[in-house]
């Protein structure tokens, strides 16, 4: 139970064992909040001075994103409602497609399962890989299915598991999959980013998911971080204006000061990490 009116919303009493589900905002988190909608009327897209404004804020939180997931490509990374969105935009070019084969483990997040069985009703054909009784995925399944894969090859696994805490071998798992053909590898790395450390370019990935609530970050923002920054021909999961490129058209969290307060987590993950 929370004490509704502490300053926190937590009872110094209260031990919550429950962090990947969510986690707390952190105190940090909730001043950038009023800090950043305390800034006035910021929109990225405007042509004026509070849209420089904006931007910087923008780039700034993208940079803090990189850092905290190696990616050396600050410009791959899109901002989204969350991980689900993350996941589902990942997996979305399979929906009409009769030439790809997707690998999933068979334990992923629903955000992740549900859209690979909407790929399977239309046409893409979708493999369900088991896990063994340590919960792992073994990369030579990988390289097995693949071989027989369609055309095109899609492989999602999750970095680690949300229930058992398992960590899947996904570097080895991108290497057995890459030995047979070309293919478009990723992670939803949810429950991994902020709690250990996670490259995405040392581990061969194309694309990764975050949320920002999993890591002591508000609710509501997460993003899709890609190798390519042109968007690996992922199309866009919703129509709208220019921002993010048109990957991912509408005003960003930044009025509300999501992203910013992304960027603050993302910075004091990646600092604790080092530590
Ligand atoms: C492994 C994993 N993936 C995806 C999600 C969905 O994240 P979001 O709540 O940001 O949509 C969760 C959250 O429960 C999760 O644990």
């Amino acid at each position: 139970m929370t004490a509704p009116g502490t300053a926190s919303g937590i009872d110094p009493r209260e031990i919550y064992l429950d962090a990947n589900a969510t986690t707390q905002a952190s105190p940090e988190v909730m001043t950038s909040v009023i800090e950043t909608m305390s800034l006035g009327p910021l929109n990225a897209a405007s042509a004026h001075v509070r849209g420089g404004q904006a931007r910087d804020l923008t780039v700034a939180a993208r940079d803090a994103v990189a850092l905290l997931v190696g990616g050396s490509l600050p410009e791959g990374i899109y901002f989204t409602s969350g991980a689900t969105e993350a996941n589902n935009i990942a997996l979305a070019p399979l929906r009409r497609d009769g030439t790809t084969t997707l690998l999933v483990s068979a334990v992923e997040h629903a955000s992740v399962l549900h859209a690979a069985l909407e790929a399977q009703r239309r046409g893409c054909d979708v493999r369900l890989l088991p896990v063994d009784g340590d919960g792992l995925l073994d990369p030579d399944a990988v390289r097995v299915a693949a071989a027989s894969a369609r055309e095109r090859l899609v492989v999602s696994v999750q970095w680690a598991n949300s229930e058992t805490g398992v960590v899947q071998p996904v570097a080895a798992i991108a290497r057995e999959a890459r030995a047979r053909r070309e293919a478009f590898i990723h992670s939803d790395a949810v429950q991994a980013v902020g709690r250990i450390p996670v490259d995405i370019e040392a581990a061969g990935l194309d694309a990764i998911s975050l949320t920002a609530h999993k890591m002591h970050g508000p609710q509501g923002i997460g993003a899709l971080v890609l190798q390519d920054p042109d968007g690996h021909g992922l199309p866009p999961l919703m129509f709208g204006g220019d921002q993010q490129g048109g990957f991912r058209g509408g005003l960003g969290k930044l009025h509300s000061g999501a992203e910013w307060n992304f960027c603050l987590t993302a910075a004091r993950m990646a600092a604790d990490q080092e530590r």
